[in-house]
């Protein structure tokens, strides 16, 4: 049986990535140029900044995933991209170079949901089983999905205000840790202790909505107190506080959501996914009280942007006959 080999396009944020995937589920290549360091010193991804950078690396992207796959472009089968959500001049850049490449090679396109990319990749550790859910976790994004059957999503909670990564990386400039901060402040909290108990906003709540912009004020409240009456707090100890608070909300909305719905598998995925202690007290937790729902865990290395999860998803939906002419455009703000 000749092989699906799909050449996938991911440009919605700071990192520029191309993959050759094949069937599906096995990755020949995932080539990705991260600008994380063109944007530390601005504090935050500088839209303007993050195009330029997509427009000088995305035909080297191309030439290193193919020749890494060892693979012709001949015998490609499909081209997938990233056409939202995200940065509109940055998605640009990926969805202009994925139509150019599928128009000259004459190949299919693929349009695929950022979103969705993250939770394929997924796939990469073993078959997704529906009806499944999602927990969702990016700089952009904190959300539960329902997926019923495959390439069906159905948003059921989600944040009302920060996402957890944006909180992460906004606590970590009151710390004088750099953009983005998400890594770091999980290292050091597993350093520390939860001495300062930070609000858990809406855990009580009857729903499966996040806030985080409560815990975020809490903190930097807590920071610029101490500095006043000149005191230091233990970084360490506020890192593992702030931490602690995000992990048991989101894990006591997730298993909410699990039991409420005929699940048989939980998928973490997102940039935040790759968080240790979530990944841990979620391992803990679900072991406990759900032992018969499968936990699935993004690998560590697919859980920020790259290519090869654009590429799986983008397998599901050419299954789903999912295809798209030379009309697609960038959509900033597409939804499931
Ligand atoms: O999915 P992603 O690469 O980009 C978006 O689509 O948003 O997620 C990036 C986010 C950043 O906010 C970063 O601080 C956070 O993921 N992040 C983490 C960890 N690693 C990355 N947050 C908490 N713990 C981590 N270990
Ligand atoms: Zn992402």
């Amino acid at each position: 049986k000749k092989k699906n080999l799909i050449l996938a396009f991911e440009s919605s944020c700071d990192e520029t990535s191309v993959a050759v995937i094949e069937d599906g589920q096995k990755i020949l290549s995932n080539v990705i140029a991260t600008q994380i360091n063109s944007h530390k010193r601005f504090g935050g991804v500088v839209p303007e900044v993050a195009s330029r950078h997509h427009i000088e690396q995305i035909t080297i992207c191309i030439d290193e995933a193919l020749k890494e796959a060892q693979i012709k472009t001949e015998q490609l089968t499909a081209v997938a991209v990233t056409y939202g959500p995200g940065l509109v001049g940055a998605l640009l850049v990926g969805v202009a170079a994925a139509k150019v490449f599928a128009y000259a090679n004459d190949l299919p396109l693929i349009p695929v949901n950022h979103m969705a990319g993250h939770i394929y990749a997924a796939r990469f550790v073993k078959p997704i089983v529906f009806p499944a859910m999602a927990l969702l976790v990016s700089g952009g994004h904190t959300e539960l999905v329902y997926m019923p059957y495959e390439n069906e999503f159905q948003i059921i909670g989600e944040t009302r205000d920060d996402a957890a990564g944006e909180a992460y990386d906004k606590i970590g400039r009151v710390l004088g840790i750099s953009y983005p901060a998400g890594k770091q402040i999980d290292e050091l909290a597993h350093q520390g202790k939860d001495n300062f108990h930070f609000p858990r906003a809406m855990i009580h709540e009857d729903n499966l909505d996040f806030s985080f912009s409560g815990l975020k004020s809490a903190f930097i409240n807590t920071v610029h107190h101490a500095d006043q009456i000149g005191e230091t707090l233990d970084k360490a100890d506020l890192a593992a506080s702030f931490q602690q608070s995000v992990i048991d909300v989101i894990v006591q909305k997730t298993l909410t959501a699990c039991a409420k719905l005929p699940v048989k598998q939980l998928i973490l995925a997102g940039g935040v996914a790759a968080n240790r202690g979530l990944r841990e007290t979620l391992d803990k937790q679900l072991a406990k009280s759900q032992p018969e729902l499968d936990f699935v865990k993004a690998p560590l290395k697919l859980c920020g942007d790259n290519a090869a999860m654009i590429g799986a998803a983008g397998y599901v939906a050419m299954n789903h006959h999912i295809f798209a002419d030379a009309n697609l455009n960038a959509e900033p703000s597409l939804e499931f």
